[in-house]
């Protein structure tokens, strides 16, 4: 557990804020991705080394978004050979996925592309001259509430692309392996808890759950058809350090402050009921909107930290089944104020909340049933909400550059982990009562 740190229930005036959250993090440096002519006889390099060393060639798409950039960097920890594909589109802050981008790099992963999925001539050039044995697709357009504004957006990006990565592999191995990403969100209006894979769910209340349930369909047609091996995986409201801003994000732009030149994107948790990003608008003093049911209880969500997802994708991807889905969650719904509480703490701050009755597209709670992953997968989520807000806001101070409460010492071993992946040093020696970031 957190311990609660004093409150400081002041609000920080629009000055100090600007000051506080300007990214710490340097401009995005000078490798990024690469067209493909320029890559592509390093990817001919990689698979032959790859051949030579017996090891898995994967590709990764959406390898600079959140979750892509997570797997990727595990993938390669664990000595695969990671090509990666990202359109680095600007749906949210770039520098973020240049940032992520700069980091698989200083990890050592050189092969990058920077392309589209749906360009069907790229994709096979990938699939040859890397001699891709395994894909792990997780580009997509997300948010839930993104897609009442922009449906279109999402039948490109999830289905368009989807098919068109299917055909390419259909068209170059039929043998190579896909894990996809699906949602949460498939399971809309249902009510049965906790959600199973075998529950009927052709109900969702979102045009983004409707295309990852499409997802799901289509990959029964390929491999009813062509023999693909495909599994989909259900993610549970994903959270963790260099995360995405989701929806909230674009009705906080509208925001004066998100106007200021140097101001940051807004946090990353995904947290669709709140609507704006509760670090943020508690270090803003800002009032954070805290949806409801009905009946005024309050709404439930899977938090799913990060590792847990890479853990569970990676297993997929090794296990490689003819079909599947799996629900990847935490199995433990929490409510919105207990997230709050975490964030609270963290920053030493209260938040300024206010309530709303639920919106269209959100639902009441979810809940995931993760014991077909934990047979199949040997996937056990293991980090608390209470543990994974502490690593998010670890990195989230050092970006931003905002002060955590005063007795918020990271471990040695959350210490080593900001170091290693993030490239943030901590000096975890206390200097007064302050904790001095190098
Ligand atoms: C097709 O992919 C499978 C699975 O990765 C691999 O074992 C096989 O060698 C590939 N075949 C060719 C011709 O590359
Ligand atoms: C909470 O937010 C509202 C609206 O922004 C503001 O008027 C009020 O003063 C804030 N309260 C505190 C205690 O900061």
């Amino acid at each position: 557990m957190l311990r609660y740190a004093s409150f400081i229930a002041a609000a920080l005036a629009g000055a100090l804020l600007t000051r506080c959250l300007s990214p710490s993090s340097p401009a995005p440096p000078e490798f990024a991705s690469e067209p493909l002519a320029r890559v592509s006889s390093r990817l001919r390099a990689l698979a032959q080394h790859a051949s030579s060393h017996r090891r898995r060639v994967v590709l990764v798409t959406g390898a600079a978004g959140f979750v892509g950039f997570h797997t990727a960097l595990q993938l390669h920890a664990e000595g695969d050979a990671v090509v990666g594909l990202d359109n680095f589109n600007s749906y949210y802050d770039v520098r973020l996925k240049r940032l992520r981008a700069a980091l698989l790099h200083r990890a050592g992963m050189r092969t990058l592309v920077e392309g589209d999925v749906c360009d069907a001539e790229l994709l096979r050039t990938i699939l040859r001259e890397g001699r891709v044995s395994h894909v792990i697709h997780l580009a997509a357009q997300a948010g839930v509430r993104y897609s009442l504004k922009k449906p279109l957006a999402y039948v490109e990006a999830n289905v368009r692309c989807f098919v068109t990565l299917l055909e390419a592999v259909h068209a170059v191995n039929n043998s190579v392996p896909i894990a996809y990403a699906s949602s949460s969100s498939v399971y809309g209006l249902n009510t049965l808890v906790p959600f199973s894979e075998t529950h009927r769910v052709d109900q969702q209340a979102s045009l983004y759950g409707a295309t990852k349930k499409s997802n799901e369909n289509i990959a029964h047609v390929y491999h009813h058809l062509h023999k693909l091996k495909l599994t989909g995986l259900r993610f549970f409201t994903v959270y963790g350090p260099i995360g995405r801003p989701d929806m909230a994000y674009f009705g906080f732009t509208q925001e004066r402050t998100l106007h200021a030149p140097r101001s940051p994107p807004p946090f990353a948790l995904h947290a669709p009921h709140l609507r704006l990003m509760p670090s943020q608008a508690i270090l803003a003093g800002r009032r954070i909107t805290e949806f409801r049911k009905d009946n005024g209880d309050e709404l439930q969500r899977d938090f799913t930290y990060i590792s847990d997802i890479v853990d569970g994708v990676i297993a997929a991807s090794r296990l490689a089944a003819p079909l599947e889905i799996f629900n990847l969650g935490n199995t433990r719904p929490e409510k919105v104020s207990t997230l709050v509480k975490c964030i609270e703490a963290g920053l030493g701050r209260k938040a300024n909340s206010t309530r709303a009755p639920i919106t269209a597209g959100d639902v009441p709670l979810t809940f995931a049933d993760v014991s077909h992953a934990r047979k199949l997968l040997r996937y056990e989520p293991k980090v608390t909400l209470e543990a994974g807000i502490r690593r998010f806001l670890l990195w989230y101070s050092d970006y931003y550059q905002v002060d955590l409460a005063r007795d918020f010492m990271p471990s040695r071993k959350e210490a080593h982990e900001l170091k290693v992946k993030y490239n943030i040093n901590v000096n975890r020696r206390r200097r007064g009562r302050q904790l001095e970031y190098a």
